[in-house]
C-alpha cells in the first residue's frame, strides 16, 4: 500500500525523503514523488516505477530539489493506472498532498468542483482532496483541514503543505495508520516506524481525525475541532539491525531464518512455570470458558494459520471453530453475537477488510481477540483481548516468520483453551508445552539443512501450474505453501484437501504439473499415500514433504523432503518451513523480486 514521508529539519529533506521512501519499499507501490519547498516554493518531482526511477529521472532532469522541508510518497494504484500524471504529491494550487487510503465519496466530490469550476489532470481521488483543500483555503491551515476532512468518506492519511506556510508540515488521519515522529530540531511524519527509526525512537501515533502540524518548534496535534491536545509519546523499540538484510541476500531468505528466535521471543513471556498464561492479554481460564464458538477471521496467510488453529483447537478443546476471510465475513450478516469468540489475525493490524471485520463482531456483541505483530495498529488497538506476536519488523511482503509465530500463538491459545476447559489434564498441558518450546531447534535444523529445498525448487521452475495436497492439518498448510509459491514465483498452483481430488481435479494431472504432497499425520499417512500413487499413475512428478524416518516407498515419489521427528499436531512449524524454502528458492531461480513480488503490497489498508 501507499507510503507516506514527510520532513522538517535542518537536513537535505530530499534524501531524508527518499531514504524513508526506501524503507517503505516492502508496502508495495507502482511510482514515487516527493514535494519539497525550495527557495520559499514548493518543487515536485515524481515518476512511474522505483525509487531509482525517480532518482534516475531528477538527475536527468537536473531537478532534485533541495531543501528543508517536505513531503514524500509511494504510490499503489487504485485510482488510476500507474503514471507519472497518477504519482503523488498532487497540487490544488495552494496546497500540495500525499494520500494513503481511498476516498469512496470522490465522484460526488468531484461533481461538485467541476460545478465550481475546478478542473482535474489525473484520475486519482487523491486530487480531489488536494483540490477541495485549496477550494476551501482561508488561510488557516487547521480550519481549512478540520472543514475539509469532515466531507470525505472512506479512510486517508494525509501530508500536506500549503504554499504559504514553507515552514510547516501538516497531517491528518482516517483509517490509514500515520505516525509522527518526534526527533532533536526535526520532525517527521511516516506511515510506519522503519521509514525514520534511523533519525528517532519517539513517536506520536496520530488516532481518527486527529491533526499534526510539525514546524520549527516542534510538533503540537490538534482534535478534529482544531484544539490542541496531548499525546503520549512512544518509544519504538525495535532493532535498527532488525531493518536491514542482515547479510542474506533478501528480507525473506532473513525473515525464514528468524523464525526460531521469533517463536521464543513470543512465546516465552506466556509460559509459566510450565503452563500456558495469557493473563497479561486479558485471557484466564474463566474468561476461556464463557465461549460456545469461535470464529478465526483474517486474510491470507493469517487465514491460513487460523485454519491450523481450528484443527487444533478443536482436536484438544472439542469447541467449534469456524474460518473466515475477512472480506467475506463483512458482508454475509455472520451469526456471531454473545458467547462467541472472534479471533482476528493480522501481521499488520491494518487490513482494512480484518479491521472491519473485527468492528462488525464487536458491534453483533462478540468478544473479539486480536493476534497482530505491528504495535499499536488499529486492530490492536480496537479489540477486547490482544495477544502480540513478538517476530520483529517483517519486510518482505510474503509473510513467513509472521505466519510461524501466528501458528505457535495458536497452540498456545489452544493449550490453555483445553486445560481450562477440563478437555486435557495438568500433565498433558505441561508436555504440549514443553514440544513447543522443542519447535525452534527442530526448525533450526531444517535451516542447516536446506540444500534440497534449491533443488526440489530448480524441477518446479518450468512448471506451468502445481498442486499442493494434503489431509487435516497438511491440508491447512498445503494452503500457505501454494499461496506462498505463486505470490513469488507467479507459477500458478492450488492447494487441494488430497481426498478431493477424484471429484474433479485430478482431471488436470499431467505431466507437466508437478504436486506437492504434505503428509506429515501419521493417522493420515496411508490414505494420502493412495492419494499420491493416484495423481503419479496419471503421470505427474511427485515432491514429498514428510518425515525422514517414514519409510516411503520409493517408487511412490520423485522427490522428497524429510523433516525431523515430532509430534503430529505440531508438524505445520515444522514443515512450513521446507515449504517457505521452496516457494523462495522458485522465485529467486526465476529471477523475480523477491522481496516485492508485482502487485503486492505488503498493508492492505483498502478494501
Ligand atoms: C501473503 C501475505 C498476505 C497477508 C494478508 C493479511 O504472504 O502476507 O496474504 O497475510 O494480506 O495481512 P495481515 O496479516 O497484515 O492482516
Amino acid at each position: 500500500m501507499c507510503g507516506i514521508v514527510g520532513y522538517i529539519g535542518s537536513r537535505d529533506c530530499t534524501e531524508v525523503l527518499l531514504n524513508g521512501l526506501t524503507k517503505l519499499e516492502y508496502r508495495g507501490y507502482d511510482s514515487a514523488g516527493i514535494a519539497v519547498f525550495q527557495n520559499g516554493k514548493i518543487s515536485v518531482a515524481k515518476s512511474k516505477g522505483r525509487l531509482k526511477n525517480l532518482e534516475e529521472k531528477m538527475e536527468q532532469e537536473n531537478s532534485r530539489p533541495f531543501g528543508h522541508v517536505g513531503i514524500g510518497h509511494t504510490r499503489w494504484a487504485t485510482h488510476g493506472e500507474p503514471s507519472d500524471v497518477n504519482s503523488h504529491p498532487h497540487s490544488g494550487g495552494r496546497v500540495t498532498i500525499v494520500h494513503n487510503g481511498i476516498i469512496e465519496n470522490y465522484k460526488e466530490l468531484k461533481d461538485y468542483l467541476i460545478s465550481q469550476g475546478v478542473t482535474f489532470d489525473s484520475d486519482t481521488d487523491t486530487e480531489i482532496v488536494a483540490k477541495l483543500l485549496d477550494y476551501r483555503y482561508n488561510g488557516s491551515p487547521i480550519q481549512t483541514i478540520s472543514a475539509t476532512v469532515r466531507d470525505l468518506e472512506g479512510s486517508y492519511a494525509l501530508g500536506i503543505i500549503f504554499a504559504d506556510h514553507p515552514d510547516q508540515v501538516y497531517a491528518v488521519r482516517c483509517e490509514s495508520p500515520l505516525i509522527v515522529g518526534v526527533g532533536e530540531n526535526e520532525s517527521f511524519i511516516a506511515s510506519d516506524v522503519p521509514a525514520i527509526i534511523e533519525y528517532t525512537r519517539d513517536y506520536y501515533l496520530l488516532e481518527h481525525e486527529e491533526i499534526a502540524v510539525l514546524s520549527g518548534d516542534g510538533v503540537q496535534i490538534f482534535d478534529s475541532f482544531g484544539t490542541p491536545i496531548q499525546k503520549e509519546l512512544k518509544t519504538a523499540d525495535w532493532d535498527v539491525e532488525a531493518i536491514g538484510k542482515g547479510g542474506y541476500a533478501h528480507f525473506m531468505l532473513k525473515e525464514i531464518h528468524e523464525q526460531p528466535t521469533a517463536i521464543r521471543n513470543t512465546i516465552s513471556p506466556r509460559i509459566q512455570d510450565g503452563l500456558p498464561n495469557l493473563e497479561e492479554c486479558g485471557i484466564t481460564p474463566e474468561v476461556l470458558r464463557r465461549f460456545r464458538h469461535i470464529q478465526v477471521v483474517a486474510c491470507g496467510t493469517a487465514m491460513h494459520a487460523g485454519t491450523v488453529g481450528k484443527y487444533v483447537i478443536e482436536k484438544l478443546a472439542k469447541i467449534p471453530v469456524t474460518v473466515d476471510i475477512a472480506s467475506e465475513f463483512r458482508y454475509r450478516d455472520p451469526l456471531v453475537g454473545e458467547g462467541d469468540l472472534v479471533i482476528i489475525i493480522s501481521q499488520s493490524g491494518e487490513t482494512a477488510d480484518s479491521l472491519a471485520a473485527m468492528r462488525l463482531a464487536k458491534s453483533l456483541g462478540a468478544k473479539t481477540l486480536a493476534i497482530v505483530n505491528a504495535m499499536g495498529s488499529s486492530i490492536a488497538r480496537e479489540a477486547d483481548m490482544l495477544i502480540y506476536t513478538h517476530a520483529g519488523p517483517e519486510i518482505a511482503v510474503a509473510s513467513t516468520k509472521a505466519y510461524m509465530v501466528q501458528i505457535a500463538v495458536m497452540y498456545l491459545f489452544s493449550f490453555e483453551l483445553a486445560f481450562a476447559l477440563g478437555q486435557i489434564d495438568e500433565a498433558e498441558c505441561r508436555r504440549l508445552i514443553r514440544l513447543l518450546q522443542q519447535t525452534p531447534d527442530a526448525i533450526q535444523s531444517i535451516l542447516e539443512h536446506k540444500e534440497k529445498t534449491q533443488y526440489i525448487a530448480a524441477s518446479l521452475i518450468n512448471a506451468d501450474s502445481l498442486l499442493y495436497i494434503g489431509r487435516g492439518l497438511d491440508y491447512a498448510l498445503s494452503m500457505e505453501g501454494s499461496l506462498k509459491l505463486k505470490e513469488i514465483s507467479y507459477i500458478h498452483s492450488e492447494s487441494y484437501a488430497a481426498g478431493e481430488l477424484k471429484h474433479g481435479t485430478i482431471s488436470l494431472i499431467t505431466d507437466n504439473m508437478p504436486v506437492i504432497a504434505v503428509a506429515t499425520q501419521k493417522a493420515l499417512m496411508e490414505k494420502t499415500i493412495s492419494n499420491i500413487k493416484e495423481v503419479k499413475a496419471r503421470g505427474a512428478k511427485v515432491i514429498m514433504i514428510c518425515r525422514s524416518s517414514d519409510d516411503i516407498d520409493a517408487e511412490a515419489v520423485d522427490l522428497m523432503f524429510g523433516l525431523p521427528d515430532f509430534e503430529d499436531i505440531l508438524m505445520p512449524m515444522i514443515a512450513v518451513v521446507p515449504l517457505q524454502l521452496i516457494a523462495y528458492y522458485t522465485s529467486v531461480l526465476k529471477g523475480n523480486d523477491v522481496d516485492k513480488p508485482r502487485n503486492l503490497a505488503k498493508s492492505v489498508t483498502v478494501e
